[in-house]
């Protein structure tokens, strides 16, 4: 995204320019940061508004560079048919110091160009409506034209930016770990397995690309602990799949996660300490890089949301144990759907309410039943309760954002685990991780969406992706 620092670099290359050269195009952005006016400018970008009087021709433009929309001044005589709400369009011009106190600059038009026409009555989008979330989501292809969305799209760019950041700027090495793969880390069962297109067509004589079962990642997690082998911290950011319920407002088939991986970590303490240190440096850096895109959302979409952000970033994260939880949970005065029972999964709305006791901060929650919990997870040796050292953090009105654990070094350990699974064969490979300088480590994932949800406040996360999918039968 182009700075304040851009648009003085793009209004020096005007200003050295002889006059006889072309136009100097500027993104809007730039355009609006200014701070000296220019000759020769030319601006391209989607309109947002036309408005005809007898004197002047306004017209608000956009192309995607910042939430705020550059006004163009023209002469009534400049106006034609195809330059209407939505339509592209390509303005040259002076930019001048604008006498409107809502505005530093404005674009005096010579010329307007429309690149593009745009059938307004067919449009799904019209003009100087805030469309409500659930109406947009209809038009997965058109919606990133709307302020809101336009804004979502930004903050994510920057928070993506932010995420790799917040992990280089910590000496940890970034791994593209794949996307195929034979492992079901999770163990949860929830794969989509993949095959050509030749193969599902024979499916009766199956014969695989890969010569075994081969599915879309579920996490990355056993490929950084073979990486963490040798570089000690590392992350990965990368898509994930589940097949689970894709009509939840918090769960996607396709999401993005964020995975970190540390060797010579003997304490669930140095895991959320850095699982707290990524959301609170990089949610603040999103703050700062896109306060106006921020605002949208805080104003308009989750009015209260600003206050429990900040409260977010001002507090100590909470720590409980799955004991501590489960005895809070049945000592509740609500009613849950499912009875809060120790050795069952914490469901949503008992994270809900976790939060909501702790006072609306983020909590963590350690040491979860070992059967619970997947294969990898470090035994406790606690018996006869039994849990592994694993972590989750609760967020207010999402519940779970993170999930961690100190993973099983010990062979016998591990080994043993898998053999009562039997998966002792598969996972030969990553028993060997145990027998080749086997150190303790650990490590966590976020879901990005979540994340992105937690900041905003947004409801549905279908709304915080590129791309809703809202039905099976819908893939752009
Ligand atoms: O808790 P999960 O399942 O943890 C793992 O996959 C570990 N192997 C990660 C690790 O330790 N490296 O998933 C991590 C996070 C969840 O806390 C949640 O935020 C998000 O991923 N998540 C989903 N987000 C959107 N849609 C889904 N279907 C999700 N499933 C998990
Ligand atoms: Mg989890």
């Amino acid at each position: 995204m182009l700075g304040a620092w851009g648009g003085w670099q793009a209004f020096r290359r005007c200003a050295s320019l002889p006059r006889t050269q072309r136009a100097v195009r500027l993104r809007v952005r730039e355009a609006l940061g200014a701070r000296e006016p220019a000759d020769e400018v030319k601006v391209q970008g989607w309109v947002r508004s036309v408005r005809s009087q007898k004197e002047v021709l306004f017209l608000h433009i956009n192309d995607g560079s910042s939430l705020e929309n550059l006004q163009v001044v023209a002469d009534p005589s400049l106006e034609n048919r195809d330059l209407t709400f939505g339509s592209a369009v390509e303005v040259q011009g002076k930019l001048v110091k604008s006498p409107h106190r809502m505005q530093n600059v404005e674009l005096k038009a010579k010329t307007i160009r429309v690149v593009g026409p745009c059938d307004t009555w067919l449009f799904p989008l019209k003009t100087k409506e805030r469309h409500p979330l659930e109406y947009i989501r209809q038009f997965p292809h058109l919606r990133c034209r709307s302020n809101t969305l336009g804004s979502l799209l930004r903050i994510r760019s920057e928070a993506t930016a932010a995420i790799h950041s917040f992990f280089q700027d910590n000496g940890y090495v970034h791994i593209h770990t794949p996307i195929i793969t034979s492992n079901d880390c999770e163990g949860a069962g929830e794969l989509f397995q993949i095959e050509t297109s030749n193969e599902a067509r024979e499916s009766a004589e199956k014969t695989h690309f890969f010569s075994v079962p081969a599915f879309l990642t579920v996490s990355g997690q056993l490929h950084l602990e073979v990486m963490a082998g040798a570089f000690t911290h590392v992350f990965t950011f990368g898509p994930t799949f589940r097949a689970e319920n894709s009509q939840s407002r918090r769960h996607l088939a396709e999401f993005y996660m964020v995975e970190a991986e540390l060797s010579f970590t003997e304490s669930l303490q140095d895991i959320m300490q850095v699982m707290e240190a990524l959301f609170k440096t990089t949610a603040s850096t999103v703050l700062s890089k896109c306060p106006r895109d921020v605002e949208l959302f805080h104003k308009y979409i989750a009015p209260t949301q600003k206050d429990r952000l900040e409260q977010m970033l001002k507090n100590k994260f909470v720590i409980i144990s799955y004991n501590e939880a489960v005895e809070i949970l049945k000592q509740a005065s609500q009613t849950f759907t499912f009875k809060p029972e120790w050795g069952c999964d914490l469901q949503t709305e008992h994270e809900k309410y976790l939060v909501k006791h702790c006072g609306e901060v983020p909590v963590f929650v350690i040491n979860y039943p070992y059967d619970l919990k997947p294969f990898y997870m470090r035994d406790n040796e606690d018996e006869p309760q039994h849990t592994v050292a694993a972590v989750d953090l609760l967020v207010p009105g999402i519940g779970e954002l993170c999930g961690g654990s100190l993973r099983e070094e010990r062979l016998p350990f591990l080994k043993s685990r898998l053999q009562r699974l039997g998966l002792a064969d598969a996972y030969q490979w990553y028993l060997d991780l145990r027998k080749f300088g086997s150190v303790p480590h650990g490590g966590f994932g976020m879901g990005f969406e979540r994340y992105l949800q937690c900041i905003l406040g947004v409801d549905n996360i279908k709304d915080v992706i590129p791309f809703p999918r809202f039905s099976h039968s819908c893939l752009l």
